[in-house]
């Protein structure tokens, strides 16, 4: 039986998995970066690389090992190459390329964001094809039409800041810490969403399938500190008012991310839709979508947690690429991309 290891490096976590062609995962492991980067307020792209290259033979060992499989068994290795951090990137393709040439196996590219969407795949234990794919990241807000694992088009997405990057940057200003959606969340349990009036800016556009969350930042900032002021205290601010804005903006996030995606299922006439990215990990947004799902009569995938952030059990996708003979050679490159990730400012 085909068994493929897949590495993921592109942003701050280094993880690897052994993978068999009935997409049953030997093992996982995933080595979380966020100790480094929390005391920044966001990731730091040459602490992540520098942290990628100590860890990245450990990891790989230690999936092997929890796998009960020798390099020697595999039949391909597979890199996530694009997009993400250059040097993050760099990193997991080196490695890949070297056991790649070492044992003499064939190369895999993946997608970091297709494979965000093959997420839900795995997770649906059946085919999830055609749908549309919503990336909502750190990084990436983007919608595409999935004719198929191997056929992406891309609708729209954002026009500056990604969804995953408004919950970061607006729990910095709030003080809640790194990563700011998990905290973000917690916050809001407590707040009323509707205490402060935010804008869902395009969303009353119906023709454009865009988002733009920066404008939403610049709202909360004028709101919490008054406008044109530079110093943000967040440790002055009152919690509860920190709970009620983390709750509006959470709300205003949500209805952008689901506006657009009905946007995209009425453009398309298509009637799956499929979620994939940290941001979807988000209980009140998952619920909600639920809902419309529902109401609207339309199928939805979103992934358990674990396969929404960033792992290498998604680069399963490896295996739509291997069955259709489409392999990458030594000259493969990265694509850092149009990332805009949570950096540390
Ligand atoms: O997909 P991911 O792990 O990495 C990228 O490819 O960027 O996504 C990370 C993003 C971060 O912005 C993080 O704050 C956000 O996903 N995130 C969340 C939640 N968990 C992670 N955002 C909102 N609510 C959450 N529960
Ligand atoms: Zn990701």
């Amino acid at each position: 039986m085909p068994l493929i290891l897949t590495i993921e490096s592109t942003c701050d976590e280094t993880a690897a998995a052994v993978i068999n062609d009935r997409l049953e995962v030997l093992s996982a492991v995933v080595a979380s970066q966020e100790k480094f980067h929390e005391q920044f307020g966001g990731v730091v792209p040459e602490i992540a690389s520098r942290a990628h290259v100590e860890r990245i033979l450990p990891v790989i060992d230690t999936t092997l090992k929890k796998a009960n499989v020798k390099l020697g068994d595999l039949d391909a290795i597979a890199v996530a190459n694009r997009p993400g951090l250059a040097g993050s990137l760099l990193v997991g393709l080196m490695g890949a390329k070297t056991l790649a040439l070492a044992c003499d196996l064939p190369l895999i590219a993946i997608d970091h964001l297709q494979a965000h969407i093959y997420a839900c795949r795995l997770a649906a234990g059946k085919d999830v094809f055609p749908c549309i794919g919503l990336i909502v990241s750190g990084g990436h807000s983007n919608i595409y039409r999935c004719q198929s694992p191997l056929d992406f088009t891309p609708l729209g997405g954002t026009i500056d800041d990604a969804a995953g990057e408004a919950f970061d940057k607006v729990a910095s200003m709030l003080g809640l810490g790194f990563p700011g959606g998990p905290a973000l969340q917690r916050a809001a349990e407590k707040g009323d969403p509707k205490k402060f009036r935010l804008p869902r800016p395009l969303l009353d556009d119906d023709a454009r399938l865009e988002f733009s969350f920066s404008g939403l930042k610049t709202a909360v900032r004028y709101q919490l500190f008054g406008a044109g002021k530079p110093e943000m205290d967040a440790a002055a601010l009152d919690p509860q008012l920190v709970a009620d804005m983390a709750a509006s903006v959470q709300a205003a996030i949500i209805d952008c991310l689901a506006g657009k995606s009905l946007l995209a299922l009425k453009q398309s006439g298509f009637k799956r839709l499929c979620i994939g990215g940290g941001v979807a990990a988000n209980r009140p947004y998952r619920e909600r979508m639920e809902q419309l799902a529902a109401q609207h009569n339309f199928e939805l995938h979103i992934p358990p947690l674990s396969l929404c952030t960033d792992n290498a059990v998604m680069g399963a996708i490896a295996f739509e690429k291997f069955n259709a003979g489409q392999f990458a050679d030594l000259e493969l490159e990265i694509s850092a991309g149009l990332e805009r990730p949570h950096l540390a400012r």
